[in-house]
């Protein structure tokens, strides 16, 4: 087979394999370009594999260029990276392959041919090389069957896959992400490959098979990675507390559902209405503490009380085990596992103005995020009870459009500050400036005065007076 490039890319190929010709080496493309391009998926990743010195091939390709791009060498390693102005990301390497010391079972890697590289890498369709040399220019080169996996859609490992996996346990993982971004099937010895060695993932640093964990989780469908970590043993090793969602009791009759699959269910549904990775992580979390809420009452079955509560409480906790930012990212997600049955107590009858500003209040600006997971929470196979749930949150959203247009409490900011509370009853920071400033925001959320300065400042003399206060500036 033979790649025919676009011209956008011959442009930088023409430059590394005219560096490569006037160094004398043989050069290739090779990795995730390859199988990508072949597949049609859009990436702007260049890997290149020299028989020979990588940091040598790197220098001649920038000099091609003016201005001179920088390069970063990394000469522990052997390898060299170039950013292109156009977004394209060249990396190159030399050749590899791994040599076996008789005292020792550590191996050493030394310079090797092209063939050595593929057989070091993690699966077929990962493992095809593109030649670059002049008389051959763009014959890839498949000696693992790499194009058949590609056109079949089997992810299958070029060596025996204990071999690829003790190498690299990172590579189990990545094996499940492709299936999961792909859609294509793990071979049946490779699979069997992960569950023997699932346990050697915790030798990998937590930020690279988070890393992994995030790509499964930005998938169309990323029920089927979390599935495939599930059943492969890898997840009660990396997030064990999702694995304990699993199972679903019955006790004289009353059931309840699968809260693992549920949450899977969430998460895909959810995927199909939104890319952020954060919302997703919320989707992932939302139900997090039903196993240590799970009660079963007399004569009415299983209730999970308060699990959103103490489920908002094990956000930060999990988020720092996953070594995931503590940032906002964070706070947004225990926002919404801490709200997430609040829009659906907003669809019972008889609602107040009052609830519906406590929580446009709460949600802020995450209200309409808060709605999308209200939404793939429904996962009834029943569809007339999914329209009718769904048409139900479709009233809370109108609902909540009305009173927000009315009263603006998304971004509610107090009228009246700390200082000007102060500043009125000669007060220091204290207690009472604390309480007034409560008493005015619940004031206000349950109706009792308009979102006015005039109201709140009244209501503000009116509170100070109650405790005692004397005003000595109006
Ligand atoms: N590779 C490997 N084992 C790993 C990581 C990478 O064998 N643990 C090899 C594979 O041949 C891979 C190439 O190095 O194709 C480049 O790796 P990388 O850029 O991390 O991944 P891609 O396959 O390009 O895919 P993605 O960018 O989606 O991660």
């Amino acid at each position: 087979m033979e790649i025919q490039f676009h011209p956008d890319e011959r442009i930088w190929l023409d430059r590394v394999a005219d560096s490569a010709q006037s160094l004398g080496l043989e050069t290739y493309l090779v990795g995730g370009f390859v199988r990508d391009k072949i597949l049609g998926r859009p990436t702007k990743d260049a890997d290149f594999v020299c028989v020979g010195n990588a940091l040598d091939l790197a220098q001649k390709v920038a000099e091609a260029y003016t201005p001179r791009p920088t390069v970063s060498l990394f000469k522990t390693f052997g390898t060299a990276h170039i950013q292109l102005k156009d977004g394209w990301d060249l990396e190159f390497v030399g050749a590899r392959r791994e040599s076996y010391q008789s005292d020792s079972r550590k191996p050493q890697v030394e310079p090797g041919t092209i063939q050595d590289d593929q057989q070091r890498r993690d699966l077929t369709i990962n493992a095809l090389a593109v030649s670059l040399d002049r008389d051959r220019f763009g014959v890839v080169i498949d000696p693992f069957d790499g194009l058949k996996d590609l056109a079949e859609k089997i992810l299958r490992t070029p060596l025996p896959p204990d071999q690829t996996f003790i190498d690299d346990p990172l590579r189990m993982m990545r094996t499940i992400r492709f299936a999961t971004q792909l859609g294509f099937t793990i071979e049946e010895n490779t699979w069997n490959g992960i569950c023997q060695n699932a346990d050697r993932i915790r030798i990998i640093s937590q930020e690279r098979i988070t890393e992994e964990l995030n790509k499964i989780l930005l998938a169309e469908k990323p029920s089927i990675g979390f599935d495939l970590l599930y059943r492969s043993g890898l997840l009660e090793r990396i997030f064990p507390q999702l694995v304990a969602l699993r199972g679903a009791e019955n006790r004289d009759g009353h059931g309840h559902k699968d809260n693992f699959y549920h949450t899977l269910q969430v998460v895909d549904n959810l995927s199909q209405n939104t890319n952020d990775l954060w919302l997703r992580w919320a989707a992932v979390l939302h139900d997090i503490a039903k196993p240590q809420t799970k009660r079963y009452e007399e004569g009415h079955g299983w209730t999970f009380h308060g699990h959103e509560v103490v489920g908002g409480r094990m956000v930060p906790k999990i988020f720092t085990q996953l070594k995931l930012p503590l940032n906002e990212h964070m706070r947004f997600v225990k926002k919404l596992v801490e709200l997430h049955l609040r829009p659906i107590s907003l669809t019972k009858e008889n609602i107040t103005d009052s609830a519906v500003r406590r929580l446009l209040f709460e949600a802020g600006d995450d209200f309409d995020s808060l709605m999308i997971l209200c939404e793939a929470d429904i996962t009834s196979k029943n569809k007339q009870k999914v329209n009718r749930y769904l048409s139900n949150f479709q009233l809370v959203r109108e609902r909540c459009r009305e009173v927000e247009e009315k009263d603006q409490v998304r971004n509610w900011q107090p009228p009246i500050t700390g200082e000007l509370i102060m500043s009125t009853f000669g007060l220091s920071p204290s207690k009472p400036v604390g309480i007034i400033k409560d008493a005015l925001k619940d004031a206000m959320l349950d109706g009792i005065i308009p979102n006015t300065y005039e109201a709140a400042h009244a209501f503000m003399l009116l509170k100070g007076a109650e405790l005692g206060l004397t005003a000595v500036s109006r």
